[in-house]
């Protein structure tokens, strides 16, 4: 049962952490001091209940949550060795647990273990970081919040910081709390409520206070030719831009990306002062270890065109590469963990938005979030001073910490398609869908895209939520929806890595029913919608430079000569030999085309269900029930073929493991000898 004062203790994290005004999101720490028995004296112990490292204070659950002795805590400070080897005291931690401990204690516990106070939070909320981080903080704090909140010198955070707080709390009774420079907030109180009101208060005053007396335009005036386009025009322009700006971020390791067009993005950078301020870099640690010290930020006004843009990018970024290695190098000594590439996180389009980057899709989203967080902290800071983030060679002591490279290597092994995005047609259902959702559980960011728009939503949803896959629509025999989907897929995740050419539908018929109607509807679909789905692909992949996958799923009536099939077969037929043709004219570019023949795959099919299988049971003069068993007891192996195994082929096809592999066909079909390849 959840200790009294711990489910006092999620509550409000939970309460603060739902307004982002409060703290950036996975930002800050809370926690609370009690009492339990301990059971194995049956005395009465004293805990500090704290969020542990890594999770979000508004989805807080007593999992999250460190809890550790106070005594033992307390008699840290007595074999503290100084502000030299304090990351020693995050070991130390574990010999301070109480049982097994729950989470892993942050970084952040010597501050609530050591300030004198039953409860204590610590918050980045934007307008406490823009106190934080105006030149004049110290005396801004004074002005604004009279005696009642300290001021606290930056300092990397650690024991030293707790120390630091705890005496200023001590020198200061009357305080409520403090503001930590060019960092963020920390405020106390004797009861859970006490401490929640006032770590509102100090938001909410400085917030006032920005907004009362603040200058009207912090940025400066408009730059003029950097406003914001019209919403169609640069979420189209955003799209043609998205691959080459994804290769840019991914020079050094593939990365998913987010896109942003907010108006407090858009405004920024169509002010006088953008550029300036971006070069700065952002503050807060949780800030600028998802963000990189700073942004690349184009200096192009939006009259230019897509390809000078795409040009001048190139160029900033051989300079943003440049530079970021001057800094690893000016901070860097012998101890110092290797460089840890030097591509930006954040790239900045005037007139256009946001493009953020991560190894997944809610990293490169929170990436995005923060980088607007810091938007509005430089704002904040500006309204009132002048922003003054913290030094860069502070922030290399924050990014190339050994602690914080201690977290990168606990992480755990990315999954094989991490990092991949793949764009798979007619995945609502059947084979599709079965493909769609092994590439998610293998770590890509998966576009299913279906003639229906609810269908292929509802597919998608099925995977998991926005951060893992989304449905579009796209009639795949019409370039211009092929188009559009394309565009919605690189705007949802920065790019496409893996197209998989799979919508199709089969109307068995003899050479003399088929119609004219029928030929064209098959050959549209499977033949014309694959050339137009990887034409409209293959643009994407070649401005990435990241190589990539076509995957056709063909059939083994592309080689096996069936009866009442003419025009299924045929159109299969076309889609194989794109495979070898394709795979020969992007091979320069690192992009691998292969097919896979699939066949007899009953069950889940919605070709099978809506008529094709009555059909070819009837052809075969078989029950249409038993059609999956007939299909199987023809095959050399006498095993049925499911959606699922077509789905493995795609798998290793596309996986680590298959890199030199190009136009080849995989039969999916338990072995058929008049369709082997040869
Ligand atoms: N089922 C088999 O035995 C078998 C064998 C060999 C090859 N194939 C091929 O596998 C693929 C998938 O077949 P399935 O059995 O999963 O069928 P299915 O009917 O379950 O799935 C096909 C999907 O494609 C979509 N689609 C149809 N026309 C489209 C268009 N114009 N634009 C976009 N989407 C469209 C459908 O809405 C459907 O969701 C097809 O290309 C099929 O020819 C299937
Ligand atoms: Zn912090």
């Amino acid at each position: 049962m959840t200790n009294p004062t711990a489910a006092a203790l999620i509550a409000r994290s939970n309460r603060l952490g739902a307004d982002p005004r409060n703290t950036n999101y996975a930002g800050g720490n809370t926690s609370a001091k009690g009492t339990d028995t301990d059971p194995v004296t049956g005395e009465p112990v004293e805990l500090l209940w704290v969020k542990g490292s890594g999770g979000d204070l508004g989805t807080l659950t007593e999992q999250g949550l460190a809890v550790l002795r106070l005594d033992r805590l307390r008699a840290l400070q007595d074999v503290y060795p100084g502000v030299d080897r304090e990351d020693e005291m995050v070991a130390a931690f574990d010999y301070c647990l109480h049982g097994k401990g729950g989470a892993a204690p942050s970084i952040d516990t010597a501050m609530h273990a050591l300030v004198d106070a039953g409860h204590v939070d610590h918050l980045h909320p934007d307008s406490g970081i823009a106190i934080a981080t105006a030149a004049d903080g110290e005396a801004l704090t004074g002005e604004i919040f009279g005696g009642r909140v300290a001021w606290v010198p930056w300092r990397r955070p650690g024991f030293q910081l707790g120390l630091d707080i705890a005496a200023i709390k001590a020198e200061h009774p009357e305080a409520i709390g403090c503001i930590l420079g060019g960092h963020g907030i920390t405020a106390w109180g004797e009861s859970s409520e006490e401490a929640e009101a006032n770590s509102r208060w100090i938001i909410e005053t400085a917030a006032a206070h920005i907004a009362e007396h603040g200058k009207t335009a912090p940025f400066g005036g408009i730059r003029p030719g950097f406003e914001a386009l019209p919403e169609t025009d640069r979420r189209r322009r955003a799209a043609a831009l998205a691959a080459t700006i994804r290769g840019i971020a991914s020079t050094d390791r593939a990365m998913v990306g987010h896109f942003t067009d907010s108006a407090t993005v858009l405004d920024f950078l169509a002010s006088e002062k953008a550029p300036a301020l971006a070069a700065l870099g952002t503050s807060c640690p949780d800030h600028f270890l998802r963000t990189k010290v700073k942004p690349l930020i184009l200096d192009l006004p939006v009259t230019a065109t897509v390809d000078e843009q795409a040009a001048r990018l190139h160029e900033l970024h051989q300079a943003y590469r440049a530079d970021y290695q001057a800094y690893y190098d000016a901070h860097a000594d012998a101890e110092s963990p290797a460089i840890r590439g030097a591509d930006p996180l954040i790239v900045l389009v005037p007139g256009v938005g946001m493009f953020s980057y991560g190894a997944n899709k809610q990293t490169a989203r929170v990436a995005g979030e923060f980088y607007v967080n810091a938007i509005n902290v430089i704002r904040g800071a500006e309204a009132l001073s002048t922003y003054t983030p913290i030094s860069d060679a502070e922030k290399f002591r924050i990014e190339y910490w050994a602690l914080e490279e201690a977290k990168l290597q606990r992480m755990p092994k990315p999954r094989s398609h991490q990092g991949r995005i793949a764009f798979v047609t007619g995945a609502a259902s059947g084979i599709g869908k079965a493909i769609a959702t092994r590439l998610a559980a293998e770590g890509a960011c998966v576009v299913i895209a279906d003639l229906d728009l609810d269908k292929a939503r509802a597919a998608a949803a099925e995977l998991g939520g926005t951060d893992v896959a989304i449905g579009v629509a796209a009639n795949v025999a019409d370039s211009d929806a092929v188009q559009a989907a394309l565009e919605q897929a690189v705007l949802a995740f920065g790019g496409v890595d893996l197209v998989v050419n799979n919508a199709g539908l089969s109307l068995s018929k003899p050479l003399l029913e088929t119609t004219e109607a029928d030929w064209d509807l098959q050959h549209d679909v499977m033949a014309k919608g694959s050339f137009l789905v990887s034409k409209a692909a293959a643009r994407i992949l070649i401005d990435q430079h990241l190589g990539g996958d076509i995957i056709y799923i063909s059939s083994k009536n592309s080689v096996f000569a069936g009866p009442n099939n003419i025009a299924y077969s045929a159109t299969k037929a076309d889609q194989a030999h794109q495979v070898r043709l394709l795979a020969v004219e992007l091979g320069e570019h690192g992009i691998r085309v292969n097919g896979i023949n699939p066949d007899g795959v009953v069950r889940g099919s919605g070709i099978f269900a809506s008529g094709w299988g009555a059909n070819r049971a009837a052809t075969y003069g078989v029950a249409e029930e038993d059609l999956g068993q007939f299909y199987a007891n023809r095959t050399i192996l006498k095993r049925e073929v499911v959606p699922e195994n077509v789905a493995d082929a795609v798998a290793v096809l596309t996986g680590p493991d298959l890199t030199r592999t190009t136009g080849l066909h995989i039969p999916v079909d338990s072995g058929v000898a008049a369709a082997f390849l040869r």
